[in-house]
């Protein structure tokens, strides 16, 4: 892999006691202020990050496998974007672009109309956070085709909001207690390889059996699909799935909104997901890897559709603030300088090279994603999804200085999603301490 500058020192170094005393100060202040539905995984307190390092209050320097939940990817403090935002706050931090409209909002959109997939004629609106996202590309389906039903699947999650938590698939922690829930969300079988072995086309059919015989094609405004699923464990549909939902859409006018919350940008080797299967979807969602860690979203699709409500029915005070398109503007003409597409293949190379060899050991049931964006599913020796040595392994890493994520409705799959400019040597290293917290608990 190419070698990049980084301000930060890229080794992990950490001391013996974790958290270190300003960090252990610090968790006693958050306990105390701040609800406890926010438990944050990692023992220290960031105060500095660059590359694939994360440094906290005690200097402690932990290997980032996180890019905080698939934002970072072009790094935590990327100078380039640092600098954008340096500029634009020095002029203009915020006019609301429903009232007093700026340039950066126009470009961005003129950018994603563009990378989008897709050459046909798009539009795109911003907002702030994935779920906002969401909701808006629902709103958007539900004014085009003056239908209501929402089809979701199996494992998906698309956020926290009330109508995002009822098409989320998971109970606890995302939906319990928070009813009612939006009402005409249907859920529909996913493509799960491992665990279904059904060809794409199989997995299909049974998904548009589901539709037409418990919702009615006649009712439903949009079918939301990760085209590799985040939350619920990276999962990666068999070849053909999507295409075939796409085509199903087109016959029956179903909006086909594809999440790349997670997986665009990048993370995947491509610009977006989707394109491993040559879908062109209706709308887009995008958020997280957009702006190098400023808050912004956006739906990008087909001008018809996305033209489809009327002047003053979408916005918000805070979508498409100046500084977070401005990130955007530098965080995207990063991803084609650093190369990242490429280098999110590099790093998927590598993990593959590192991990596989544990699969013989019967305990990895899967091995899977695409980029870097890559999960091991972990069983039990009986092959029963392993919840218990999941967490263990994250701990362990953890406590060594890889931030390491799970996820799953089982809560069994470790997902590796480091900043697309990780160097090498340090990528190998958190493999390396990965793949000996896997061996001991084993
Ligand atoms: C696929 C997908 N959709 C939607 C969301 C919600 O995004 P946010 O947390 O920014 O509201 C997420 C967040 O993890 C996601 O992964």
């Amino acid at each position: 892999m190419k070698e990049l500058e980084h301000r930060i020192s890229q080794q992990r170094s950490i001391a013996n006691e974790l958290p270190g005393p300003k960090s252990a100060e610090l968790t006693r202040r958050r306990e105390a202020a701040v609800a406890r539905a926010l438990s944050p995984g990692l023992p220290g307190f960031v105060v500095d990050g660059d590359g694939g390092v994360l440094v906290d209050a005690d200097g402690n320097s932990f290997i980032d496998f996180a890019s905080g939940i698939a934002v970072t990817s072009v790094g935590a403090s990327n100078p380039a974007v640092a600098r954008a935002v340096a500029e634009q706050v020095a002029h203009l931090t915020h006019t609301s672009f429903m009232v007093s409209p700026y340039e950066s909002y126009v470009a961005v959109a003129e950018k994603l109309n563009e990378i989008t997939p897709g050459d046909h004629a798009k539009k795109s609106v911003l907002l702030n956070s994935g779920s906002e996202a969401v909701e808006n590309a629902v709103k958007i389906a539900r004014a085009y085709t003056k239908k209501q039903a929402v089809i979701v699947f199996d494992h998906g999650y698309h956020g926290r909001t009330n109508l995002t938590m009822a098409m989320t698939a998971k109970n606890k922690p995302y939906k319990s207690g928070f009813g009612p829930l939006a009402p005409e969300v249907y859920r529909a079988p996913m493509s799960y390889p491992l665990r279904d072995s059904l060809s794409g086309a199989d997995a299909a059919g049974r998904s548009i059996k589901m539709m037409e015989q418990q919702v009615g094609a006649d009712n439903i405004a949009c079918i939301v699909i990760e085209p590799i699923q985040g939350e619920g464990g990276f999962i990666e549909p068999a070849k053909g799935f999507l295409p075939a939902l796409k085509t199903w859409c087109e016959d029956n006018n179903v909006v086909f909104v594809a999440d790349e919350i997670q997986a665009g940008f990048c993370r995947t080797g491509q610009w977006f997901a989707c394109e491993y299967e040559g879908v062109v979807p209706d709308l887009v969602t995008l958020a997280k890897g957009i702006a190098g860690g400023l808050p912004l979203s956006a739906v990008t699709g087909t001008a018809e559709i996305m033209d489809a409500p009327g002047p003053g029915a979408l916005g918000g005070t805070y979508g498409g603030n100046p500084v977070a398109c401005a990130a955007a503007l530098a965080a995207i003409e990063q991803m084609d300088t650093l190369q990242l597409c490429e280098r999110a293949l590099e790093i998927e190379k590598i993990v593959r090279e590192m991990v596989e060899p544990l699969l013989s050991t019967g305990r990895i049931a899967e091995l899977r994603g695409r980029g870097a964006m890559v999960a091991l599913e972990l069983v039990t020796a009986d092959g029963a999804p392993d919840a218990e040595l999941t967490a263990a392994v994250a701990a362990e890493c953890k406590k060594e200085g890889v931030l390491i994520l799970t996820c799953g409705l089982d809560g069994n799959v470790i997902r590796l999603l480091p900043p697309l400019v990780i160097e090498e040597a340090l990528l190998r290293d958190g493999l390396q301490v990965l793949i000996d917290a896997l061996r001991k608990h084993f």
